[in-house]
């Protein structure tokens, strides 16, 4: 939805060995604002991307831009104390503002504006669930209170708790805009580069799959999910998938704010206009648009993909009666950590200038921008006074518990070596679809193209062995370990595997 009416231009590649105070690898929001940010503080920044950027995880975003917590004030209290959550809503705060402040003085026409948020009670809860997260809300800081109903046009919300100055933006179009203000300052931005290893130290350099070299002083992994670590960082963290469905919707309709249930997985609502040329037609109106999200479930854990979509439909059906056709729909990979705050900072276990920026716990917009302040703070030297709360090497003594249910769940996938394969031959396999096959000991990836020819992939992933699933909603083969992609073709599209599919 987004890249029809922003789509990001590609970049040149990277031809030969370069230099650079900083190499930033990866274009999504949070490596843009790193190398944006670090530009702007006069230091020679390089940014690499793989593909074209914007085309991971930010275009698939739904850009909420909140410092509502989507794990709750309660959790994040009893998680990170008092002080945390306090720092937790700071931060988020901070991000947005900082957005709204780029935008303006970058002229950045991102559709940037405030709303208000409303968290309303889904069927198995009821006013106590409120009452708790508001006290820890306010506990936190946040500005809010309880109302019988959302005051707006076209939603009976019921019970609910109203967070104001919340706001929302056309992210490819906040994207674009910043890295045009990067270029412009100077920056150097290479499409089509794979980053395949970072040494770091004091001279750090990073390999690419195509040769060059990128020497320099710091080295950001903005990857969404990092490729320099193994274990350190990815047993805290657990990929999740999540679904949105785009329907038409009369102009006024529905109030525009950014509404979200209390259901596990929740329902997150937002509008759009869109000017998006499909749907303008020829006399030129903007069309407004009902964007929800929700039915998330561990990546490749499950295979219901239609059924996903149904369902979001149904209940957006039943909760904004004025939705029209559906014009959109799409799905994406969410990071989340154990205890709800994103990693940013030091790479663990590595030389002290490799920094990360990972779980993006659903609030990749914010969590992102927030990447991009603190690790400019780290490279230049200053104190953050964030840096603590989102330090990579933590463990919070709270989410043990959680800790172990996701590592157990890891340890289960690896049960996926014995058992059959999801069909018994090639020949079950129709045009566009992939399964995995098992042959003699081990598992084949085999996806039938469109014309009928198969290709052949091994399964196994890349990072650590378990083995991938197909995806239909998005035509990839994920794994359902610690959440790497790879496309039909077998190329790795999402860490943190940094090599593709063996193919035979
Ligand atoms: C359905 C959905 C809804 C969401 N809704 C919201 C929301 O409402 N609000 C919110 O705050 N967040 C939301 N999120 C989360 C948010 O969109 C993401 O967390 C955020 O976009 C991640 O940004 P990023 O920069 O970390 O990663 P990405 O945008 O994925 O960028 C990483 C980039 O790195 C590149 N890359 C990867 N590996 C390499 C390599 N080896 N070398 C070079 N380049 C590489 C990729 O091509 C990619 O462009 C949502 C996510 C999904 C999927
Ligand atoms: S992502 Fe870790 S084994 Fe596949």
């Amino acid at each position: 939805m987004w890249l029809d009416t922003a789509r990001p231009a590609r970049r040149p590649p990277l031809t030969a060995d370069t230099r650079a105070d900083v190499c930033v690898i990866g274009a999504g929001i949070a490596g843009v604002t790193t190398a944006y940010l670090l530009g702007k503080e006069g230091r020679s920044v390089v940014l690499i991307e793989d593909g074209t950027p914007g085309c991971g995880m930010t275009g698939m975003t739904t850009a909420h831009l909140s410092d509502v917590i989507d794990d709750r004030y309660t959790e994040m209290i009893r998680l990170h104390g008092e002080d945390g959550a306090q720092l937790a809503c700071d931060s988020h705060r901070s991000a947005i503002a900082r957005i709204e402040s780029i935008c303006q003085q970058e002229q950045i026409d991102a559709e940037f504006r405030r709303v208000s948020g409303y968290l309303f009670l889904s069927p198995e809860h009821d006013e106590s669930f409120l009452d708790e997260e508001m006290d820890a809300a306010r506990h936190a800081c946040l500005e809010v209170e309880k109302l019988t109903r959302a005051p707006v046009e076209g939603f009976e919300s019921g019970p609910c708790l109203h967070f104001p100055r919340q706001a929302q933006f056309h992210p490819l179009k906040y994207l674009n805009g910043v890295l045009d203000a990067f270029t412009r300052g100077g920056g150097r931005l290479y499409g089509g580069v794979r980053a395949i290893k970072v040494h770091g130290g004091s001279t750090a350099e990073v390999e690419t799959a195509a040769g060059p070299r990128i020497i320099a002083k710091a080295v950001v992994v903005a990857t969404n999910s990092p490729f320099v670590d193994l274990f350190a960082i990815h047993t805290k963290q657990a990929p999740y998938y999540s679904y949105v469905v785009a329907a038409r919707l009369p102009h006024g309709a529905v109030t525009p704010a950014l509404y979200w249930d209390t259901h596990d997985p929740y329902h997150y609502v937002r509008l759009q206009r869109t000017t998006s040329r499909e749907l303008v037609g020829d006399n030129g109106d903007p069309v407004d648009l009902l964007i929800v999200g929700g039915e998330d479930h561990k990546t490749a854990q499950e295979s219901d993909t239609e059924e996903r979509f149904t369902a979001l439909e149904t209940w957006m059906r039943q909760h904004y009666p004025a939705a029209g056709p559906i014009e959109f729909r799409w799905s994406g990979q969410v990071m989340e950590t154990q205890d709800g705050l994103a990693f940013i900072g030091r790479n663990p276990l590595d030389a002290n200038n490799v920094y990360v920026a990972t779980g993006d716990s659903g609030m990749g917009m914010t969590h992102g921008t927030i990447a991009g302040m603190l690790i400019c703070d780290l490279i230049q030297g200053r104190p953050n006074r964030w840096a603590s709360l989102y330090d990579p090497s933590r463990i919070r003594a709270g989410a043990v518990g959680d800790f172990l249910r996701e590592n157990l769940n890891v340890a289960a996938q690896y049960g996926a070596w014995l058992t059959p394969g999801e069909v018994k031959s090639v020949d079950e396999i129709t045009p566009n679809t992939g399964a995995v096959i098992r042959e003699g000991p081990t598992k084949i990836a085999v996806f039938r193209d469109e014309a009928g020819a198969v290709h052949r992939l091994s399964a196994v992933c890349t990072h650590l062995g378990c083995i991938v699933a197909w995806n239909k909603a998005a035509s990839t083969w994920d794994c359902p370990c610690h959440g790497s992609r790879f496309d039909a073709s077998g190329r790795v599209v999402n860490g943190p595997a940094s090599q593709d599919l063996k193919k035979l």
